[in-house]
């Protein structure tokens, strides 16, 4: 692994030098500013390479939380911050039990009169996961900004502090309460539930083609246009504070001369639901939908959605007869996430799409 120490320069250790007095532990309060928890997993943000024009084949998840608050003084100005390392990952390795972790230190953190707002710092390969995911579990109106990278600290035009202060800033805006969990890249404030990674490296790579996104930063200020408008947060049914694993859910994908046995070997795994990204509006192959009723005979919640990228997978009666669901415009990735959650609540197909229609 690449630490910061072996790197000669980047965004963040030529900043940390001219602040290294000011760290999180030692940084004075003022009364005057919000308090916002940065909480770091990892990802490009925290990305560290030998080479400044490196943009791929990097070590993600290389530099810890103080480096990255170091590296952003101006931060200070906007709010007092203070870190927490939750992991130090590349997203691909989020797993349920950081996911857990995550959301729980979130609602203790958020339940205190003491913070007024989270940032989470996240790779971006699966980052929309992590926010759907918060934006389910979150029993808060505080804001919670999710942000990320996709050039390392390291690079010419690295793109994390910049991010990251703009990051804060919502968080400390008053107009962010109740937005549910957002997502901040370039310039661009997105609800997690409608923003999703749409290109593998460039800086624009975040889109909310069809609901749009909820506001911009420009200019140092933060402005809000639009508002989620599905269930999200405290609004949310889902409690995780008892939870200690999350139920299995795999997806599968489909395509021309597929079979059965991805089913049957989703269920043999011990599967309690399967995502099918189905093609156009969740269109199942003959092979494919009798190994998906087959799972449903077998007890196990399957959702239809698309391998499109936009759209929504529209219920049908067809749904009804063999007790499938329908995941309405949430991409696979996320119907996941939203079923998983639904699981540890019922086992009711006929509910569980209620939970579709609702979030
Ligand atoms: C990751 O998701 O951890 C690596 C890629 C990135 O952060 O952009």
């Amino acid at each position: 692994m690449v630490t910061s120490a072996s790197v000669t320069s980047n965004a963040y250790s030529s900043a940390s030098t001219a602040v290294s007095a000011a760290t999180t532990a030692t940084a004075p309060v003022n009364q005057d500013l919000p308090n916002i928890k940065i909480l770091a997993t990892g990802g490009t943000i925290a990305g560290s390479s030998t080479s400044n024009t490196d943009v791929t084949g990097y070590t993600a998840g290389a530099l810890g939380i103080d480096t990255l608050i170091n590296a952003v003084p101006e931060m200070k100005e906007v709010a007092n911050v203070s870190g927490e390392q939750i992991a130090n990952v590349g997203s691909p390795d989020v797993d349920n039990a950081v996911l857990l972790k995550l959301g729980k230190r979130i609602n203790e953190l958020l339940a205190s009169d003491d913070v007024d707002g989270v940032v989470v710092t996240h790779g971006t390969d699966t980052l929309e996961e992590t926010a759907y995911f918060l934006d389910l579990v979150v029993k808060s109106n505080k804001p919670v900004v999710i942000v990320g990278a996709m050039r390392p600290a390291t690079a010419i035009s690295a793109d994390g502090s910049f991010n990251l202060y703009n990051a804060v800033k919502i968080a400390s805006t008053p107009e962010a309460t109740g937005k549910g969990v957002m997502i901040e890249l370039n310039d661009r404030i997105g609800a997690a539930r409608y923003i999703t990674k749409t290109n593998t490296t460039g800086t624009d790579t975040f889109k909310s083609t069809e609901q749009g996104y909820l506001g911009v930063v420009s200019g140092g200020k933060v402005y809000f246009y639009n508002e989620p408008t599905r269930k999200h947060t405290a609004d949310s049914v889902f409690n995780i504070t008892d939870l200690t694993e999350l139920p299995q859910v795999d997806i599968l994908y489909e395509y021309q001369n597929n079979g059965s046995y991805l089913y049957d070997a989703a269920v043999a795994a011990g599967a309690k639901g399967i995502v099918v990204a189905g093609s156009g509006n969740g269109s199942l192959s003959k092979l494919s939908k009798a190994g998906a009723i087959k799972a449903v005979k077998a007890g196990v919640a399957v959702v239809r959605s698309t391998r499109t990228g936009s759209g929504v997978v529209t219920h049908s009666d067809e749904d009804d007869q063999n007790g499938m669901i329908s995941s309405d415009s949430l991409n696979p990735q996320k119907a996941r996430i939203l079923l998983m959650l639904a699981l540890t609540q019922t086992k009711d197909a006929k509910q569980i799409q209620t939970f579709f229609d609702e979030y």
